[in-house]
């Protein structure tokens, strides 16, 4: 059976499309609506309470859209609302959370770096990731302020933004690790930057994700073989949003705007 229904993607902005770019690549044939949300970002310097309330209003546009499941793009939704999402949504919803696991898995010196924003670095969502999985391993966990933002303004190149890396990324370097986990989706766009700063590998959980994403669409028969259509929303400024999602993902998007039922 094809079901055509489409996935519901989600982020505070930019950062969610280091995701969909993953999803598409692995299940070219599916539909999916992006909604970023680009009116409320930065999502790592809101509350737990201000996060439910607005990412509840973006799934219910997306069960309004018939969507068959729902991929939050996001480690600091995912942190603070995940829990919250399924216990008020009645479809699928798959997370993203900092990829402490195969990190761990991977690092020899037994020290690992963690970036990722404000609310994320703080959670108990991460601090318990961190005794799962990494219960043996040194963790230097770094909350960056302002990093999304200059992914936001398309911005990877900047003095502003190497600036910004260095000083994020230096206490990291001077610990011996030999791997970074890169904790926010907006970061992977900074993937080379990062390793040229340091020359340690990075790690993130776009792949992952789009991996799990197909096996719960495969459980619930629900994988589609004759799609390939992306509708774009953003809650801020479309003409912008396009400019910046069509330089990153190296092809001509066009957004429509999208104004959410808080
Ligand atoms: N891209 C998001 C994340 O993965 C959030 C960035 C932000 O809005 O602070 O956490």
């Amino acid at each position: 059976m094809n079901d055509t229904r489409p996935i519901g993607v989600f982020d505070s902005g930019i950062g969610g499309l280091s995701v969909l770019k993953e999803l598409v690549s692995l299940m070219p044939k599916e539909n999916y609506i992006f909604v970023a949300d680009q009116l409320n970002v930065p999502y790592g310097e809101k509350t737990k309470k201000e996060l439910q309330k607005i990412t509840l209003a973006i799934c219910n546009f997306f069960v309004s859209q018939n969507t068959k499941l729902i991929v939050i793009a996001c480690n600091t939704a995912t942190c603070y609302a995940l829990d919250y999402l399924r216990s008020k949504i009645n479809i699928p919803i798959v997370g993203t959370v900092p990829a402490i696991k195969p990190a761990a898995q991977k690092s020899k010196s037994g020290v690992m770096g963690v970036l990722s924003t404000p609310a994320t670095s703080k959670s108990l969502y991460l601090k318990n990731l961190i005794k799962l999985h990494a219960s043996n391993i040194k963790v230097v966990n770094i909350g960056c302020f302002n990093l999304e933002n200059t992914v936001e303004k398309g911005d990877l190149n900047s003095p502003k933004v190497k600036k910004l890396l260095n000083k994020y990324i230096r206490p990291i370097k001077k610990s011996g690790a030999d791997v970074i986990v890169l904790g926010c989706t907006h970061y992977p766009f900074l993937k080379n930057q990062i390793q040229n700063i340091t020359g340690i590998s990075t790690i993130d959980s776009g792949k992952a994700i789009a991996e799990h994403t197909k096996k719960t669409l495969q459980r619930m028969s629900a994988s589609n073989k004759s799609g390939g259509e992306i509708h774009f929303y953003t809650t801020g400024k479309a003409r912008f949003f396009s400019k910046v999602a069509s330089l990153l993902l190296k092809k001509t998007i066009s957004a429509q705007k999208l104004i959410l039922k808080i």
